[in-house]
Formats: structure tokens, sequence, C-alpha cells
């Protein structure tokens, strides 16, 4: 018997066979290969440039195309996530009042993502599911960076799975401090205007590196009106269809 396998919207195949169902995906071998996996697409900037609302778009523009799409999002809310949670608002127990040290942070971030990484990310990418993470690896390159060595947080991050594309949402720290000062009175260990101006350079800096090395980051002025935002970022997610 023959099989016709069409490609379908986001690189997944159907296989259309009389008497086999349609929806076939994970087990469909082409050539002894699966034929295709989602796509890794990761939101990323300082804190205030809208990594959250405009990865819950992009996610929802996906899935009005037609895609399968899981959003998630880093620290995540799993047992390693919540530590990070505490730490952030100096409520690590047995180090309340405390900030912690950027090598604890870097190991804690490393730690969760490789459980992110385990838990929800890869097992999604192999069921031919597209994801959407608001945070990944790039942060802790950004952010861990600027307390510790580049290299050694690299290292610490080299299993993770690396994304189909990056977008960065590229903000001045006055503006993006201004913008989440009117919702919080609290603020995280990198929330002041002199670590955000730090840590949105390193993001610059890091994004530079990572594109030579071949990774497909695509940068977005975060100041224009979110759905500016939200219009040139579905133009560059187009480009993965
Ligand atoms: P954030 O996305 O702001 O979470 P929430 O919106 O729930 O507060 O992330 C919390 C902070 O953690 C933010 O300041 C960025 C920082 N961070 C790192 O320093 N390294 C990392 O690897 C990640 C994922 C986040």
């Amino acid at each position: 018997m023959s099989a016709r396998i069409p490609r379908m919207r986001g690189g997944v195949f159907a296989c259309v066979v009389p008497g086999v169902p349609v929806d076939c995906r994970s087990e469909l071998w082409m050539d002894g290969a699966l034929m295709s996996e989602g796509k890794f697409i990761v939101f990323e900037g300082i804190d205030g440039s809208g990594t959250t609302t405009q990865s819950r778009f992009a996610a929802e523009w996906l899935r009005s195309e037609g895609l399968d799409v899981v959003e998630t999002f880093e620290p995540t809310d799993r047992a390693v996530g919540r530590l990070i949670r505490l730490a952030l608002s100096r409520q690590l127990p047995g180090r309340e009042g405390e900030e912690v040290e950027a090598e604890l942070f870097a190991l804690l971030f490393a730690a969760d993502r490789l459980d992110h990484m385990k838990g929800v990310i890869v097992p999604a990418l192999e069921r031919g599911r597209w994801v959407v993470s608001d945070r990944c690896y790039l942060s802790s390159f950004a952010y861990q960076s600027v307390g510790c060595e580049l290299d050694w947080v690299r290292a610490l991050n080299r299993h993770v799975r690396r994304a189909d594309l990056t977008v960065l949402l590229d903000l001045g720290a006055q503006t993006a401090y201004q913008r989440f000062s009117v919702e919080r009175k609290d603020h995280d260990v990198f929330e002041t205007v002199e670590k955000m101006a730090a840590i949105r350079a390193s993001y610059l800096r890091v994004a530079d590196i990572l594109e030579r090395e071949g990774e497909q980051i695509v940068r977005i002025d975060a100041s224009q009106a979110i759905d500016v935002v939200a219009a040139e970022v579905r133009d560059a997610l187009a480009g993965l269809l």
C-alpha cells in the first residue's frame, strides 16, 4: 500500500493511507528519521520589556495559524523555579532578607532550565508541538554574566536545546523601569535602573555573540506601541511557518 504524505503547517506531516487515522504525527518516520519536530521560540528582554505579553500574543497567533502550541516560562513554577522566586524576593529559606550570590542564581537558573527542558520543552517538541517560552537561556547569559563569567554561565547551560528563533525585545532601562514601577512597589533583586542598564547592554553583547555562532535572533524595538511590536513579532514568526 502506498502512502501519500502531504506537508502540513509547521512542518508536521500527515499520513494519508486508506484506513489509517490522519493524526499519526509522532509515529511518522521517513528515511529512518522522525519527520518533523515542533519549533522552539523564546522571548527575551529586560524586566518591563513585555516578554510575557508578547509571548502570549505570539502563542495565540500561532494557534490561529493552526499550530499546536505550548506556552511556558522561566523561572518555572516547578520545584527549582519556586526556589528562584523566593531568592529573587530575598525570601530563600535560611537566607531571608539577603540577596544571594550571583553564582547561586546562575546555578539555580541552570538547574531549573534542565528540569524545564526534560519535563516540558523537549517532550513537546518531539511530539511536533510548538513551544513558546517567556525567557530561557539567553536570560541567564545576559543577567548572570553581569555578576559571573559568561563562559562559566554558558558551560552550565551547554546541554540546553537551542531556540529556533529568539525574539529580543529591546528597551531602554529607564523606560522599562518606569513601566513596571507603575504596577509594583516591591522590586526583585535585578530591578534597579542601574542593574537593568547593565543587563540590557549584556543582552545586546551576548545576542551579537550568539548570532555570530548562527543563532537566529530578531531584535524588536519594544518602546513602540504593544500592537506595533506584536505585528513585528508576527512578521518574524511568519518566516518559520
Ligand atoms: P520574570 O520573567 O520577570 O518572572 P516574573 O514575571 O514571574 O517576575 O523573571 C524573574 C527575574 O529572573 C527577572 O528579573 C529575570 C531573571 N532571570 C535571570 O536572571 N536569569 C534567568 O535565567 C531567567 C530565566 C530569569
